[in-house]
């Protein structure tokens, strides 16, 4: 994608990653003042905005959850499909309605969104009460362009991705679990997909940088560590050091933090010596969310996905074959241009043999600039919310299943939080990844206790702490 409006900085020569450090000083200026930050999208967004926040704390501003309290309001958004687009539009309008009553409220928006020439181009001209834009390249700007805010729209989007930032301090949203980037951006390039455009390419953060940041978060008392990157699996590959996700997993298992978990995988760059390493270490967890996408070779061709449904399947079993007790879930999508009913059952055959633990299912969404987007395409949109109901229903079928078949075991639960409909009920997830939820005492949240499973849900299973 070419952006020629936006600033054209920071482009890397060479393969060789840059690092830099960054923090801000307290600024007494913003001593008591509140900051109000919504974040939409995946995981990566929500662990972006442990880094806004840090910063923005750095400066001296403290957290609301009211967005009629704050002084700024930071929208870290979402590009991946148009209803994100739509949510974030929308809460706009609540936000100019708020500046109206308070004129100096600053309103920054950042994330995938920012990234799209035709967002910024809408902001610049539709939404002039706007202050900020940052991109997903420049988080660390964000106060900078704070501190040096008029009257005058401030607008700091690199197209092309920098420097990878170490010794970031973020405000983590919990105690116990934490996510930790290994990787940003992705090289992959699936035809409908808009995260190569938004995040860049695939930039590794350096082994050494990551497993000092596990042991930090590990003394810390951190329960739970959560690798992320758009692909995992091609962790390394970027780096050329002689070191991939294998060597990276294994060396953050020893240090000891009693549950690890990786998110995404691509079935391409799964190797057999990656599913012997998440096999071999207690505390890595039996959990995989492998994206499928489609079920039709010839629509996996189309997406760029780089395997056939039978491929898919071999790995699928081997997996669930070398890692004892292991839950897979995964992503699908329907509807693709032209996708053909012969090529939805294909998926639904997929999914009758993989039987997921659970699937997130979407219609397929057109974006700006992807290859797919170019696609002619003939079927209606009432079909293909025909097919993804089915798709559900067959889905949730699979999910309730393996619910069931937890009925009367006990199983090791890691305790989140409170539950917000019953306040009396804790929850917490199961070394696969299932939702429990059980009556307990708040003093759990952040231990691992063992839960009898007493009734299975289709999202989620009751059930009592022994
Ligand atoms: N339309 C619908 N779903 C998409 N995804 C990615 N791009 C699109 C799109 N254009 C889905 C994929 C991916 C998940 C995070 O979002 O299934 O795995
Ligand atoms: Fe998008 Fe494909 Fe990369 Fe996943 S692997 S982020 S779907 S381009």
């Amino acid at each position: 994608m070419h952006y020629p409006d936006l600033k054209m900085a920071r482009i890397r020569t060479d393969k060789k990653v840059e690092i830099k450090n960054v923090s801000y000083d307290f600024d007494p200026s913003f001593q008591g003042k509140k900051y109000f930050l919504k974040t939409y999208g995946c995981q990566m967004n929500l662990h972006d905005s442990e880094e806004i926040r840090g910063y923005l704390e750095q400066l001296g501003y403290t957290k609301t959850n009211e967005l009629s309290e704050s002084d700024l309001v930071v929208l870290n958004t979402c590009a991946i499909r148009e209803n994100a687009h739509d949510k974030v539009f929308g809460y706009l309008g609540r936000c100019k309605h708020l500046k109206r009553e308070k004129p100096d409220l600053i309103i920054a928006l950042g994330g995938c969104m920012a990234q799209e020439e035709n967002v910024v181009t809408e902001i610049k001209n539709k939404h002039p009460y706007v202050d900020i834009v940052f991109g997903t390249h420049n988080i660390s700007d964000l106060p900078k362009l704070i501190l040096e805010h008029t009257e005058k729209q401030n607008i700091e989007v690199y197209s092309i991705e920098g420097d990878v930032y170490e010794n970031i301090k973020y405000s983590r949203d919990s105690k116990y679990c934490a996510w930790v980037n290994i990787m940003y951006g992705c090289d992959k390039f699936c035809t409908y997909c808009i995260v190569p455009f938004t995040r860049g390419r695939q930039r590794s953060r350096l082994m050494e940088n990551i497993l000092e940041e596990v042991s930090g978060l590990k003394n810390k008392g951190y329960q739970e560590i959560t690798l992320l990157g758009q692909n995992v699996n091609a962790y390394g590959k970027d780096l050329n050091l002689g070191y991939d996700f294998k060597d990276l997993l294994e060396s953050v298992a020893k240090i000891g933090i009693p549950r690890i978990r990786f998110v995404t995988s691509h079935p391409w760059d799964f190797t057999d010596e990656m599913i012997d390493v998440i096999g071999k270490y207690r505390n890595i967890m039996p959990y995989v969310h492998l994206p499928l996408q489609s079920g039709s070779n010839r629509i996996l061709k189309l997406m760029g996905r780089r395997y056939t449904k039978e491929e898919y399947i071999t790995l699928f079993k081997k997996i669930k074959e070398s890692i004892p007790n292991v839950s897979i879930t995964t992503d699908i999508i329907v509807g693709f241009p032209n996708e053909t009913e012969s090529d939805f059952l294909d998926t639904l055959e997929v999914v009758n043999t993989c039987k997921f633990d659970s699937a997130f299912t979407f219609i397929y969404s057109p974006r700006e600039g992807t290859p797919a987007s170019k696609i002619e395409d003939s079927v209606s949109l009432e079909e293909k919310e025909e097919r993804l109901q089915r798709l559900n229903q067959l889905v949730n079928q699979y999910s309730l299943e393996h619910n069931q078949e937890l009925e009367g075991k006990i199983v090791s639960v890691l305790v989140i939080g409170i539950n917000e409909k019953d306040h009396n009920k804790i929850y917490g997830y199961t070394e696969n990844m299932k939702l429990v939820n059980f009556f307990g005492e708040e003093d759990l949240i952040g231990q691992i206790i063992d839960v009898k499973i007493t009734v299975a849900k289709s999202f989620s299973l009751d059930g009592e702490a022994i």
